[in-house]
């Protein structure tokens, strides 16, 4: 399972109930995989999901020169002590849409004085472009050059420590001050840093490795570069996005769904929205019980943001959910500017959405003036029926997963293969939760 052009029918109108479990998440665990280049003695990674994403970091490590073995289900042991330069086009190969590339650019100029970064993917959520990136790795003292095939960058006197304020809170660009400064001569500032929980495992993992690193009020961290870092030992704090999606799922399907690992810490925020919907939520030390409460759904008005706001990675599920609340919901996407295209299989579903420009439900944001769609009103409850669909990108993914059990009647989701990018085994969780489908192609 993993390939694009996958294809599920599915019989939906069942509920989904029973228990699944967690892991790593994905977007720390690939961070995580990428810090171990900066050690000098191996690193140790625990609870490291079956994704294809981690699957994309290992070969891009394997280039690199850094050998990556896994004795154990879930853990992988790094070694970074031959790592090498590898070719565009081996890194291009390898890389396929993935973002990755970018952050592997500050620990190989520290290891090799040298990086190559082919033409970013990711998934189609808009513009996804890599400025703050470049402009932060410039400031540290790379040179960065643009070839035909990519970039090549350089550092001919080394990285040096500096003051960055970022534009926005950019969860990749912090990881990249973070993952160049550690390493850099002398003392970097960082001020407009995204402070998101895989930001803070992040730090934990550099601390065990050897880095100082303050994370001061308003979004300010101080970090004084060392001259040697060593290997980590470390266990990935859960996947809280792949939480919220079963979380939504269980509402969506009128299901019982007791997610294994999850933690209220982390979650605080989805757990406010979840509650006002009307979904219920019971804690446990060992995971979070999601179930709909038997009466009808509430509308609500959310406006995604970095954290400790409403992730913008939760709101795709979440809307599914909203088709079925008694009246009108507000979606306002502050994220990215492009993360509604899921919503037109929703509609051919029997969803009433429309999709808005300007800025609805909150405050105005950075897309406001601009010829974006980025504000969802939901009108319910609507019932939904079956449909063909394609996944378009991950989380909107989900959402049509979601959107095909709550239906009434058979779907075919096709390119679920894109799932498989952030969703750990996918396929078994829904067996073990119910679901009734068949998998194709
Ligand atoms: N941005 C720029 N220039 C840059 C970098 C970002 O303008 O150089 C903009 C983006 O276009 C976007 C905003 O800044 O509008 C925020 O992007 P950010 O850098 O925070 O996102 P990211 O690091 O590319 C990660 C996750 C996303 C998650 C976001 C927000 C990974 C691999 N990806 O992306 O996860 O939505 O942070 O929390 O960690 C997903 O899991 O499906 C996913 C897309």
């Amino acid at each position: 399972m993993g390939l694009a052009g996958d294809k599920i029918t599915i019989h939906g109108g069942r509920p989904l109930n029973g228990r699944i479990e967690l892991k790593g998440a994905k977007n720390l665990v690939t961070k995580a995989m990428v810090a171990a280049i900066l050690g000098e003695t191996p690193s140790v990674l625990r609870d490291v999901p079956d994704i294809s994403d981690v699957r994309v970091v290992r070969g891009l490590l394997d280039v690199h020169g850094v050998k990556v073995t896994s004795d154990e289900e879930g853990v992988l042991t790094l070694d970074p002590s031959n790592v090498e330069s590898a070719h565009m086009a081996d890194i291009d190969a390898h890389a396929g849409s993935s973002r990755i590339p970018i952050l592997f650019c500050g620990p190989l100029l520290h290891r090799l004085g040298e990086a190559f970064i082919p033409d970013l993917g990711g998934c189609r959520i808009g513009d996804r472009p890599i400025d703050y990136h470049l402009e932060v790795l410039r400031q540290f003292g790379a040179v960065v050059e643009k070839q035909p095939s990519g970039i090549r960058m350089s550092a001919p006197n080394g990285l040096k420590g500096t003051k960055v304020h970022l534009p926005y809170p950019s969860v990749g660009a912090t990881e990249q001050v973070l993952l160049t400064a550690v390493r850099a001569e002398g003392i970097t500032e960082l001020r407009g840093a995204a402070i998101e929980p895989e930001i803070m495992d992040l730090i934990n993992i550099l601390q065990k490795m050897g880095a100082i690193i303050t994370v001061d009020t308003d979004r300010v961290i101080r970090i004084e570069g060392v001259e040697r870092l060593e290997g980590y030992s470390h266990t990935a704090l859960f996947d809280r996005n792949e939480a919220a999606s079963w979380a939504a799922a269980a509402l969506a399907t009128e299901g019982d769904i007791f997610v294994g690992g999850a933690r209220q810490g982390e979650m605080l925020t989805f757990l406010n929205v979840y509650r006002k919907v009307g979904g219920k939520f019971d804690i446990h030390d060992d995971g979070i019980r999601f179930y709909h409460p038997g009466t009808e759904l509430n509308p609500v008005i959310i406006e995604t943001d970095v954290h400790p706001g409403f992730m913008t990675d939760w709101q795709q599920p979440l809307v599914v959910a909203l088709t079925k609340a008694q009246g009108v919901s507000i979606v306002h996407e502050t994220v990215y500017e492009q993360r509604f295209g899921f919503v037109d299989a929703l509609v051919e579903m029997g969803a009433t959405i429309q999709v808005h420009k300007e800025c609805l439900g909150g405050q105005a944001c950075r897309f406001g003036q601009r010829n974006f769609n980025h504000s969802a009103v939901i009108s319910g409850p609507t019932k939904l029926h079956g449909a063909d669909i394609v996944v378009p990108d991950l989380r909107g993914g989900f959402s049509h997963l979601i959107a095909a059990l709550s239906a009434e009647g058979t779907s075919t989701v096709s390119n679920v293969g894109i799932i498989s990018r952030g969703y750990e085994k996918f396929i078994t969780k829904l067996e073990q939760l119910g679901a009734d489908f068949v998998l194709e192609g």
